[in-house]
């Protein structure tokens, strides 16, 4: 891939999935159904979110302004698509939650399920952990059986199985600022 300095991230889109408007209201609506269920928990049961890096930030930063709920803010780091790879390399833990989340409830937020390796390894992780409840939440999902198969409370929009940048999902670390998802040139791979 060459990268050019002032080079637009753009351009090297093949097509656009969903722009920001098709983003935008997904989330209110996804919010909406998060929060309703979460205002059927126990009122003793603090609410955690756990938020998958790198790719999830930029959706959970839109995704918690939309929920009321008094609520904290736990990161962990998954690493599975080393540089350039566009396959599951396995899933690995390189950075683990900080706070307790024994008692709790818990929502876990990734950008996309794929192969279901992360969040496969995040829910076995958390679960030793005694929250009250574990529950996970992805933007995206791809139509493979693998996917289809990983336990997921929430999902915005199922697509194809093809890989897909923007909106806080690179590839090799770059397009992570695209406002729009979309699928990337064969040049620019
Ligand atoms: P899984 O472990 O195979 O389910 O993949 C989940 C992780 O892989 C996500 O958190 C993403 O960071 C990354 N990933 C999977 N598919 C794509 C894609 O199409 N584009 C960019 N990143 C992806
Ligand atoms: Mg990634």
């Amino acid at each position: 891939m060459k990268t050019i300095l002032g080079h637009h991230v753009k351009a090297d889109l093949e097509k656009i999935l969903f722009d920001r408007e098709q983003i935008a209201a997904r989330i209110v609506a996804l919010a909406k159904e998060i929060s309703h269920d979460l205002d059927e928990l126990p009122e003793d049961g603090e609410i955690v979110l756990v938020s998958i890096l790198t790719g999830s930030v930029i959706f959970v930063a839109d995704l918690i302004r939309q929920l009321p709920q008094k609520l904290r803010i736990e990161l962990v780091t998954v690493k599975s698509y080393p540089g350039r790879a566009t396959e599951s390399q396995g899933a690995k833990l390189i950075d683990g939650i900080d706070g307790s989340i024994e008692g709790k409830h818990v929502l876990i937020v990734d950008d996309i399920l794929d192969s279901g390796g992360t969040l496969k390894l995040i829910r076995d992780e958390l679960s030793k952990l005694n929250p009250a409840s574990l529950r996970a939440c992805v933007l995206l999902r791809k139509r493979r059986p693998s996917a289809m198969a990983t336990p997921c409370e929430y999902v915005g929009f199922d697509i194809p199985d093809v890989f897909v940048v923007g909106y806080g999902l690179d590839f090799d670390n770059y397009y992570r600022n695209l406002p729009v998802i979309g699928t990337l040139r064969e040049e620019a791979m």
